[in-house]
């Protein structure tokens, strides 16, 4: 019997399941027609708790392109949410509803949260400044495209590296292929949170903390940009003390290799100079489009045969004593206070904060 699948964290897939997926993507890309009824009847529905483009876009379109339909929100003002419903009760109900639930909340594990109650597959669409392992997806298949590999790199990952969940994901993804160096490149307050630190050291991945894109941008293979998280920060003025201080110029550029590859999540502010839209090395839009593909093949696999799935869904994690709670404010077991105490190893299994 199958069992429930959600899509959490990118580290519950094994290289086997992930290259799958990539060789489903690719068939899809040159054969949309051939899937366009694949998931006929099914509908996926999209809680959205915070703003965005697209990722809410694409995993619409993924399911629409495969003959399904979609339901949701993005503003949770007009849902029940705003009438004090707790994250169960909308998941539980929704899960009647819709074949697959994506989610994107500002508290950080609040999928895994939903995971514990939904019937349905669960999709992490971003959980605060934690994860966000379909963008990961996204970037790693677009290393794949564009590069044939994902091992033997040397990736410079530079901005807001405390708050960018987009890193935290990558960064963990990309510390399981061999060979990988990394360059983080940060101001000192949005130096990668300790649970990123710690897992690098644990993989053994060989990292640089760096202050400027300078002293490596001729190292790098790829360059992955990203915004500071303005809506993060605790008021406007740390906010602008941090806004501005990487720029990617076609001046800084010109030191790079003629085959860099430029990655960014999207939405850019001010962090890459409009120019540089133009340069052949930016793949930032192609990677934006490689996205669609990605979740069209995991909604597909996540959805496959599941009028046979065992409904209870498996969790690694374990019960802690009430004492050993999470202290981290931006958990969701801060505000969603039914929630069990769980964990994995010494760590909160919502967030991974270290617990008591
Ligand atoms: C990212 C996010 O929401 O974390 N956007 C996205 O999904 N592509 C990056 C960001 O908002 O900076």
């Amino acid at each position: 019997m199958n069992t429930l699948r959600h899509m959490l964290d990118f580290g519950s897939l094994n290289d086997e399941e992930w290259d799958s997926l990539c060789r489903e993507a690719d068939k899809i890309r040159q054969n949309p027609a051939a899937y366009a009824s694949a998931r006929q009847g099914a509908v996926l529905a999209t809680l959205f708790f915070e703003p965005s483009t697209r990722t809410q876009l694409s995993f619409q379109t993924a399911m629409l392109r495969l003959g399904g339909s979609v339901i949701g929100f993005s503003d949770p003002g007009c849902s029940s949410v705003a009438k004090g419903e707790s994250l169960r009760d909308t998941v539980k109900i929704v899960g009647t509803y819709a074949d697959v639930i994506v989610i994107r909340s500002p508290l950080e594990g609040s999928a895994y949260a939903a995971s514990l109650y939904s019937p349905v597959p669960v999709i992490n669409a971003g959980d605060g400044g934690h994860l966000h392992p379909t963008q990961t997806m996204t970037d790693l298949y677009t290393l794949r495209r564009e590069l044939g590999r994902c091992d033997g790199l040397k990736i410079g990952v530079c901005g807001d590296l405390y708050y960018g969940r987009t890193v935290h994901s990558l960064l963990s993804a990309l510390a399981r292929y061999k060979g990988n160096k990394f360059y983080l490149i940060s101001t000192d307050s949005l130096r990668i949170p300790e649970y990123c630190a710690r897992e690098l050291k644990d993989s053994g991945a060989e990292f640089y903390e760096v202050k400027t894109i300078e002293e490596c941008i001729g190292e790098l293979d790829v360059l992955y940009m990203t915004r500071v998280q303005r809506e993060r920060f605790a008021s406007a003025e740390e906010y602008q003390r941090q806004a501005g201080v990487y720029v990617l110029t076609t001046d800084k550029l010109r030191h790079a290799k003629s085959d860099l590859v430029i990655l960014h999540p999207l939405p850019k502010v001010d962090e890459i100079a409009p120019e540089i839209d133009d340069d052949p090395r930016a793949k930032y839009f192609a990677q934006a489009e490689n996205g669609l593909y990605i979740r069209m093949a995991l909604i597909l696999w996540l959805t496959e045969n599941m009028e046979h799935a065992n409904r209870k869904p498996i969790h690694s994690a374990y019960p802690i004593p009430a004492e050993r709670i999470c202290r981290n404010p931006r958990c969701v077991t801060s505000r969603e206070k039914y929630l069990p105490a769980l964990a994995v190893g010494d760590r909160c299994a919502f967030c991974a904060h270290l617990v008591g």
